[in-house]
């Protein structure tokens, strides 16, 4: 793929999150000048694998790992500084210099302990049949606080240090009240500790608050290239996704402009990333999960265990259906399947390319959950491949089954898909070019409706 003539590029997952989105953002910044983090925060878990290193980062760019590229963790970011001063001290003791390429914007809301109790108490109280199956980071509090405004702390006010104390004293002695009488809670929360905690972080990270939004418009007048990484993924949108098993952030295309302070005309082109199977954690309707063997055998060789929260992720087959809705909801450009050699030996292989109720196709992703849990999957299956292709060096080089593999998913998701990673490091990429799939007499950016 010719990267040089990207333009700013978006990095979008679109399934339900963990699509290898760290890798292919390390992997692109090589052509970036800025990384920016736009929405979502520490449910985030994005891992790099550089050499023999892997990094988890939750919150900080994973640009941050290339010298001489400037991160930015935008306005749409739910902040916990408290997570990100120790994942600067992890990657500093590792090596990894964090000085003037970094940049927080001053405009990003604060995740506070206060969120992450409420979510924690709000998940228990629902119990395990009803609750979300959050990542407990205090996520949808803080961008609930954030609509109601009033009751919002942004990085902005860290800069006025006794307007913060009363105002974060105000807040937490109401909060103190909500929990003890909707929850029992017996252990209120210290406004002066947390007050102090906090003032702390501000002090020691007070030279990379900046007004982000006009330093990445400068860049772009200047020229500069910007690479914009998504977190979470598309099912998982506020809006779009499977609610109300989703985040609380628009993590569609659609977010990365309001997420990150730029005009949408900034942004020109969506690379969709999705695993060469499906996987979702925490609760919510997952058509195509395979809780059996075939979950167990994937989840298994594909390391599939939260980045963030450690917990077994759901399993199952790729879910062309509901891509396909995540491509057309994004404008997507082109695609990145990740994964691709956690399926070899598994056996015949299987694309859900449509979902049935009651013996009649669906034409449209279901809006509402209680159809989609009733969804019949459609699958086609195909023939997989027994070698280990982890040390292929190009596409064509792949086993002819995986190459009917990636073509067959590339026809039913309508958009290019142009690179393949066949293993966690760096150089297990393969890039496919679109020039030859023309020369074959295919369009490979096929827009518009995908039919059902
Ligand atoms: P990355 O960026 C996978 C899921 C949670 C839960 C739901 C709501 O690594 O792809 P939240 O804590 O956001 O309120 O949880 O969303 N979730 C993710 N799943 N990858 C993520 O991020 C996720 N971020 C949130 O598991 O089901
Ligand atoms: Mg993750």
């Amino acid at each position: 793929m010719d990267f040089d003539s990207l333009g700013n590029t978006s990095v979008v997952g679109l399934q339900w999150g963990d699509e290898g989105k760290g890798k292919i953002v390390d992997l692109l910044t090589e052509y970036f000048d800025l990384v920016v983090r736009y929405a979502g925060g520490a449910n985030a878990g994005h891992t790099v694998r550089v050499g023999e290193e892997k990094f988890a980062l939750h919150l900080m760019p994973s640009g941050i790992l290339r010298p001489g590229v400037l991160n930015i963790i935008g306005p749409g970011v739910a902040l916990d500084l408290e997570i990100l001063s120790t994942e600067i001290d992890g990657l500093r003791k590792r090596g990894v210099a964090i000085n003037d390429n970094l940049l927080i914007s001053l405009r990003a809301h604060l995740v506070m302990p206060y969120h992450k109790k409420q979510d924690r108490l709000a998940e228990a109280r629902l119990g395990d049949s009803r609750k979300i199956g959050t990542t407990a980071k205090g996520i949808g509090p803080c961008y609930a606080d954030k609509a109601l405004r009033m009751t919002a702390l942004r990085v902005t006010d860290l800069c006025y240090p006794d307007e913060f104390r009363e105002k974060l004293g105000e807040i937490i002695s109401d909060r103190n009240r909500i929990f003890a009488s909707l929850y029992d809670d017996s252990e209120p929360l210290d406004a002066k500790a947390i007050a102090d905690q906090w003032l702390g972080y501000a002090e020691r990270l007070r030279s990379h608050f900046a007004d982000t939004t006009s330093v990445l418009n400068d860049a772009i007048a200047d020229g500069k290239r910007i690479l914009f990484e998504g977190a979470q993924g598309s099912l998982l949108d506020i809006t779009h996704g499977t609610f109300p098993f989703v985040t609380s952030s628009t993590c569609t295309a659609a977010g990365v402009a309001a997420g990150a302070g730029v005009p949408p005309s900034a942004v020109q082109s969506y690379l969709g990333v999705v695993k060469a199977y499906c996987t979702r954690v925490g609760s919510g309707p997952f058509p195509t999960e395979q809780a059996d063997a075939t979950g167990d055998l994937i989840r298994e060789r594909g390391h599939e265990y939260g980045t963030t929260t450690g917990r077994p992720r759901r399993c199952g087959w790729f879910d062309a259906f509901a891509t396909r809705y995540s491509v057309l909801l994004g404008g997507i450009t082109q695609i990145a399947v990740m994964h691709l050699d956690t399926l070899s030996t598994i056996g015949d292989l299987k694309i859900c390319t449509g979902y049935r109720v009651g013996g009649k196709p669906l034409h449209t992703f279901p809006a509402d959950i209680r159809e989609l849990e009733h969804v019949e999957p459609v699958y086609e299956t195909l023939p997989g491949w027994q070698e280990d292709i982890s040390a292929a060096t190009s596409f064509e080089a792949l086993p002819i089954a995986a190459r009917r593999y990636i073509n067959r998913l590339e026809e039913v998701l309508g958009a290019p898909i142009t690179i393949v990673s066949i293993g966690a490091e760096r150089t297990a990429t393969l890039h496919r070019s679109t020039a030859l799939r023309v020369a074959r007499g295919r369009s490979p950016a096929v827009s518009g409706r995908a039919g059902g």
